[in-house]
């Protein structure tokens, strides 16, 4: 499976799960990782778009949805994961979660994930 990880990040929390999905996808096919304050990306042989941002007002980041909203992801599967400040398990931890899933409403979508800003749980690798 070719697929590309673009993530949106301003203290690094997002980048390190970006990173970590990469270190695990490899093994699983072809993927590349791109920061989106790198430019645009090629996203043409990739069959699976896993893009991530950070909780900004209970939703994905703007930069994020600027540049989410700026790709054509026609026939691709689109993933989304996400980190915040807040634990998961509040109100406002499922408010975010509820907003990720209805941006991913708009796509091809296979899952998201939310997170606090450390650990990694894995589940998200179990759904390719
Ligand atoms: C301007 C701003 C708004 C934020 N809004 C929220 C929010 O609504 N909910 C939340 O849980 N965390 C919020 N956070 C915390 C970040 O989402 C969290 O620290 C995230 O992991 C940062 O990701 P990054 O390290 O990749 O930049 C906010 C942080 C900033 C700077």
């Amino acid at each position: 499976m070719k697929g590309t990880i673009l993530y949106s990040s301003m203290t690094g929390n997002t980048a390190k799960l970006a990173e970590e999905l990469h270190k695990n996808l490899q093994a699983k096919g072809e993927w590349t990782l791109h920061n989106i304050k790198d430019g645009t990306i090629d996203l043409a042989s990739s069959e699976v778009v896993l893009f991530g941002g950070w909780a900004e007002g209970g939703s994905f980041n703007k930069a994020a949805l600027k540049c989410l909203e700026s790709l054509d992801l026609k026939g691709k599967k689109l993933g989304l994961f996400m980190t915040m400040g807040s634990r998961t398990a509040t109100e406002h931890g499922r408010m975010c979660a509820a907003n990720l899933g209805k941006i991913l409403e708009n796509y091809d979508g296979i899952g998201h994930l939310y997170l606090t800003a450390n650990p990694l749980q894995g589940q998200f690798y179990d759904l390719f």
